[in-house]
């Protein structure tokens, strides 16, 4: 890594003017942390084996022609009628990396791009951070193309409704990692209920690419939690370190 953008970074973060803790943790610490992560590993393994194969609601082009204009278009859950528009995600198509956050705000809804309001200015520096950018090398998509009114999570049927797309722009993308930015993410893409503190940490697999997925914090917590800062840099590190050996 760069001094200078780890520098920036941290800035970013407000953490310039802090003292990092030292870069690992006790032993003791560590143990626990993985113990910990080994039995989350475990139920997200449990959970995806036991789950019946999702339905296939609907067929969803194969194609990003098609499915972009399918996403456009859509009406398929009750977000469509609280919508501006869909915010149906943007970067190469043959990104390496994907990230996946939980769905548009309000500044998405009216942009009609993924992550543009202020969380999305940190998740840019974030990315800048390990040489990475929308316009470069990173696809960014959301498990709902559509803003749940007042921000509010998306429902369990709302997800669900989505889940073709989101799949489909995985198999298109065809991404080495996939980043799973939060709890609803995280918990969409593992088909599990556990808290983001019990996800972050293993390497999981996701879909019929076994694509490997990896946990961290959404950059709206970050800006609400400034305590989880320095866990979210040594996220991003293992996210640079995991890229640098897959491609
Ligand atoms: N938060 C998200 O999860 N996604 C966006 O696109 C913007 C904010
Ligand atoms: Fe369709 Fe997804 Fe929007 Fe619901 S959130 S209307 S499923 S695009």
């Amino acid at each position: 890594m760069e001094p200078v953008r780890r520098k920036r970074y941290l800035k970013a973060l407000g953490l310039d003017t802090w003292r990092l803790r030292a870069e690992s943790p006790s032993p003791a610490v560590a143990e626990r942390g993985e113990a910990a992560a080994v039995t989350a590993a475990a139920h997200v393994r449990a959970v995806m084996a036991s789950a019946a194969p999702a339905p296939v609601v609907r067929e969803v082009p194969a194609d990003w022609a098609g499915l972009r204009a399918m996403v456009r278009d859509c009406q398929a859950c009750k977000l469509c009628a609280t919508r501006t528009q869909t915010v149906f995600g943007v970067g190469p198509e043959n990104a390496p990396l994907m990230i996946v956050g939980e769905g548009p705000g309000a500044d998405e809804d009216a942009q009609g791009e993924p992550f543009v309001g202020r969380a999305g200015k940190l998740l840019d520096e974030m990315l800048r951070s390990i040489g990475r950018s929308r316009h470069e090398n990173v696809f960014i998509a959301n498990v709902v193309k559509c803003r749940p009114p007042g921000n509010r999570d998306p429902e369990a049927d709302e997800v669900e409704a989505c889940r073709p797309y989101l799949d489909r722009q995985i198999e298109l993308v065809k991404p080495r990692l996939i980043v799973a930015l939060g709890r609803v993410a995280a918990q969409r893409l593992l088909g599990t209920d556990l808290p983001l503190s019990r996800l972050r940490g293993p390497m999981y697999r996701y879909g019929p690419q076994q694509t490997p997925v990896f946990v961290t914090y959404h950059p709206a917590y970050l800006l609400r939690s400034p305590r989880e800062k320095a866990k979210s840099w040594e996220d991003l590190k293992q996210i640079h370190r995991y890229m640098a050996t897959v491609s």
